[in-house]
């Protein structure tokens, strides 16, 4: 015999539908009767409810923070080989505490190609997504159009205002293209109106004594370093490329002499 599933009364379904109380709607049928049959004290039975109702809250609000954050891939804090990184453990331990983001603080990761700075940046911010933080994370080019957009129909300071309301925001690859003088005044712009406001992530190749090199004006790059670095974080990703490593284990750089 097949035993139909436990409904709830009308009247409280559509009183939870209405207060959009869906996990304890979902679960409520089944916890009834085994409130019941179990003889659990009213306490119990509500507080089980809640609590499913919070974790499910929690978890999506978690959902779409990540969706928010644009992130373009996943990675984690757990995947990053320390014992192939120039990064110590100390400076990794800090970093993954995100104290940093809770104290305001930036972080400048500064290392060549393939030495784990786009993973340091997605994995600190998924587990600032995961610690309830708002992130955003952009490449420099990204950012510098999305301000370049604000500029054509005059909506720059709304548009770093909308990046503002997030906890940390994140801007990879920097330097990597030149920017010219507009460009380097939106991102100074951008760095001024965060500072001692937000958390900001940042990646370069370049050192920071070489930051002329994309940045055409000379004070807006001092400026712009001064604010940036004032409660900062600086870690030097050095060494090998990672992906030079990996190549090289599964002996695909070797090179075939004719
Ligand atoms: N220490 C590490 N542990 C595990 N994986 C790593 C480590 N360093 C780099 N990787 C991996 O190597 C690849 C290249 O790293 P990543 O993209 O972070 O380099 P990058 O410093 O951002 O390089 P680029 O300057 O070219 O953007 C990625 O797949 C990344 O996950
Ligand atoms: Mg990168």
């Amino acid at each position: 015999m097949v035993t139909a599933p436990p409904v709830l009364p009308a009247d409280l379904n559509d009183g939870l539908k209405r207060l959009k109380m869906a996990a304890m709607r979902r679960l409520a049928p089944e916890l009834l009767i085994t409130a019941k049959t179990q003889r659990w004290s009213p306490e119990e039975f509500l507080r089980t409810l809640v609590e499913a109702e919070i974790t499910a809250r929690d978890a999506s609000n978690t959902a779409t923070r990540r969706r928010q954050a644009g992130f373009p891939l996943t990675k984690t804090l757990d995947e990053y080989d320390l014992t192939a990184s120039s990064v110590p453990q100390a400076t990794f331990d800090y970093l993954a505490s995100l104290e940093w983001v809770r104290a305001v603080e930036n972080v400048c990761l500064i290392g060549p190609a393939g030495t784990g700075k786009s993973h340091l940046l997605l994995a600190l911010g998924s587990a600032a997504v995961d610690a309830g933080h708002k992130v955003r994370y952009l490449t420099a080019a990204d950012l510098v159009d999305t301000l370049y957009r604000g500029l054509a129909d005059n909506s720059v300071g709304r548009v770093i205002d909308t990046l503002l309301r997030n906890d940390l925001i994140l801007v990879d690859e920097l330097g990597f293209a030149p920017l010219d003088d507009t460009a380097a005044q939106l991102l100074f712009r951008f760095v001024a109106a965060a500072y001692e406001r937000r958390s900001l992530g940042v990646s370069s190749h370049w050192p920071f004594e070489a930051w002329g090199r994309f940045l055409p004006e000379h004070t807006t790059a001092v400026s712009l370093l001064d604010r940036l670095l004032h409660h900062s974080n600086t870690v030097v990703t050095d060494g090998e490329s990672y992906r030079m490593r990996q190549a090289r284990q599964r002996g695909g750089t070797k090179i075939n002499k004719t």
